[in-house]
């Protein structure tokens, strides 16, 4: 791992997924149980622990991901992201890029859940608005799915194309083997 860079991240980075939702110590997602090793938090907890675990926690040995350095080889248990054959989870986009005739790929990796989706299938991408698309599945992997949004004129390919940034938060449900 990069020196001060959170467990949390650095898993993240390598392709393991776990759950996880603030990312500042607050809402308890990432918690986990340190079976081995020392971590430290960070000096804006005024050498304490993050607002997101309690002294009875960190007793037992449970310690915030998304906060934790590690200041010694670790061994961690985490909670598995549960994997579903169909249904809906949460998404954060990793990146956006632009591809040619105006349509984007959108790295998107599962924040609560991890649905199993193919390329060739197709998901229903929702934003906050509530403005909605189903969109092929064209790559992916490791909690990571790639999709396409054509530029098709749909409100959500423009919200995307003005407003979709490394952290914004999609909901997706599916997968469904063709487009509506
Ligand atoms: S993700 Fe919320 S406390 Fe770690």
């Amino acid at each position: 791992m990069p020196p001060g860079e959170n467990v949390l991240a650095a898993a993240l980075a390598a392709g393991i997924a776990i759950p996880y939702s603030c990312r500042a110590g607050r809402c308890a997602s990432c918690k986990s149980k340190l079976v081995s090793g020392r971590i430290e938090y960070p000096v804006e907890f005024g050498g304490g622990a993050p607002p997101g675990i309690t002294a009875a926690e960190i007793a037992r040995g449970e310690v915030l991901l998304c906060q934790a350095r590690p200041r010694s080889d670790l061994s961690v248990e985490v909670r598995r992201v549960p994997v579903r054959a169909s249904n809906a989870a949460q998404a954060e986009l990793v990146a956006v890029e632009p591809l040619p005739i105006g349509a984007l790929l959108l790295r998107l990796r599962f924040i609560d859940a991890s649905i199993t989706v193919r390329p060739g299938q197709f998901i229903d991408l929702r934003n906050h608005a509530g403005d909605a698309e189903r969109l092929p599945v064209v790559g992916g992997s490791a909690g990571i799915l790639e999709v396409e949004s054509p530029d098709d004129g749909g409100t959500l390919h423009r919200w995307l194309a003005e407003h979709a940034a490394a952290g914004t938060q999609l909901r997706i449900a599916g997968p469904f083997d063709r487009p509506r």
